[in-house]
């Protein structure tokens, strides 16, 4: 008779399409069946999930972990048991790590290091530097990349390719920010590996113009802040972006949309067919400039969180499907970084541990349904991204990567509860209902009613099967 490794009973499984009542059995890490059956045979874990929702195991497609480079901010373990703590089952690693992973060499030793720390299963991003590694992109292709990130309007360190987040031409020892001729080729470069190219989209140029009168004008607020990246700024990058892609046939991917009118660009061009996709964080669809009187400058991350007319707008966007899917761009910085003044100080907080419970704080308020959150968070990031049905996906055969949720669980938020090195969060004090209490990946719990388990190591890199499939169509 077969001995089940786990089984989860009286649930209700929450897809991108249905929910229903079912039992799952697992064995040797992988979903053996899901059934309205009880089926025979002894099982060594049996979780009772009456009353809670079972959900294809979340991703998070985007967190920088800072490891290796600048480690005392976050590492590897302790963002993947944050995402561990937060019910999300895989992460994809940003690839602006010091060094950064921008040819094959970095990509195994990059894998060497994170595969030692772990909580959870994990892919990395490649990174695009222009003529410094477009030679190296179709051999990080073979490595497995999930797909290649720019920093479409940042300068990079020359020597240790960290961000400079308040960059000013003539600094020394800096890659300033890439003109368009170079992102074209990269895009020529990307398309040939048939890989996603996604960017940070923020025109550094009008940034530096907008600076200088908001500096001559004394501006010191967070609107003045706003001012200096506004919706425009995102605006000239996306659609510089959409010109490119449609003259490469480059696979394009807006990272972190945050205002309405770079947003309509997007589903325009989608409305006209071209391959172009584009996601989210909490940030933009939690908080606006309204926030910052409360919250201060541990709200500050690029692109800036804008207007309420924004949050609006990109609420819409969840809505009506232009927007693929949810990420928390977690980019943890310590307490002091963080609480200088909002003009020198880096941009970005964390994120990981608190995406999963803000979603589900959309479904209680009624913004948002079970299958959403399991399009968002799971299916579509999955297939997006190459990596369905292995993961965000509950049929026989797939990774029995699993996130249980109770949706009357009511808890606030913590900042020293959270598990990240860096407790910057903009959430701090924010009641939530809804919390997952049970992670388990592959087949193993990681999370068991806020109590961590396992070690550092167990999570395994994931690399790209097959080509990525584009969720509309
Ligand atoms: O706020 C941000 N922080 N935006 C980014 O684009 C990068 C990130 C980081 O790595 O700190
Ligand atoms: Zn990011």
């Amino acid at each position: 008779m077969t001995t089940w490794d786990m089984k989860i009973e009286n649930g209700t499984i929450v897809t991108d399409t249905e929910q229903y009542k079912a039992n799952i059995y697992i064995r040797e890490g992988k979903i053996s069946a899901v059934t309205h059956e009880q089926l025979t045979g002894d099982s060594l874990e049996t979780i009772d999930a009456t009353g809670h929702y079972v959900f294809p195991g979340f991703i998070d497609t985007h967190i920088h972990s800072r490891d290796p480079g600048p480690t005392y901010k976050e590492d590897f373990i302790h963002s993947t048991r944050a995402a561990a703590a937060g019910g999300i089952t895989t992460v994809f690693e940003m690839p602006n790590t010091s060094p950064p992973v921008n040819h094959a060499e970095n990509f195994d030793r990059q894998v060497e290091n994170l595969s030692k720390k772990a909580f959870v299963d994990f892919a990395l991003w490649g990174i695009c530097v222009g003529d410094l590694n477009n030679q190296h992109l179709p051999s990080l292709q073979q490595k497995g990349v999930i797909g290649f990130k720019f920093f479409w309007g940042y300068a990079v360190h020359a020597k240790t390719y960290q961000l400079m987040y308040n960059y000013k031409p003539g600094m020394e020892d800096v890659i300033p920010p890439f003109q368009d001729g170079d992102v074209y080729t990269m895009m020529q470069e990307v398309q040939k590996t048939g890989e996603v190219f996604a960017v940070h989209a923020e025109n550094n140029d009008l940034i530096q113009t907008l600076t200088e009168k908001v500096e001559a004008r004394g501006g010191k607020s967070y609107e003045d802040l706003i001012a200096t990246r506004p919706a425009l700024a995102e605006v000239l990058t996306v659609k510089t972006g959409i010109e490119l892609a449609r003259e490469t046939g480059v696979r394009f991917h807006v990272l972190h949309i945050s205002s309405g009118d770079a947003l309509d660009l997007i589903r325009d061009a989608q409305a006209e067919g071209l391959p172009i996709t584009v996601e989210t964080c909490p940030h933009y669809l939690f908080l606006s400039n309204e926030d910052f009187a409360r919250v201060g400058p541990h709200m500050k991350v690029y692109p800036p969180v804008k207007y309420k007319s924004d949050q609006e707008r990109i609420w819409q966007g969840i809505t009506d499907g232009t927007i693929s899917h949810v990420c928390s761009d977690h980019a943890p910085h310590t307490e002091e970084e963080k609480n200088g003044g909002l003009w020198s100080i880096p941009a970005g907080m964390c994120g990981v541990e608190t995406l999963v419970p803000l979603m589900l704080q959309g479904v209680t308020e009624g913004k948002l349904s079970l299958q959403d959150v399991a399009r968002l968070l799971s299916v579509t990031p999955a297939k997006l991204f190459g990596v369905h049905p292995q993961k965000g996906c509950l049929t026989p055969g797939s990774d029995a990567d699993i996130t249980i949720v109770d949706m009357n669980k009511e808890r606030t938020i913590d900042r020293e509860q959270l598990h990240s090195k860096s407790k910057v969060t903009a959430y701090h004090g924010k009641k939530i209902k809804g919390w997952p209490v049970q992670t388990i990946v592959r087949g193993q719990m990681v999370m068991n009613d806020g109590k961590l388990f396992g070690k550092p190591g167990q999570g395994k890199l994931i690399t790209k099967k097959r080509k990525q499939s584009l969720p509309f169509n």
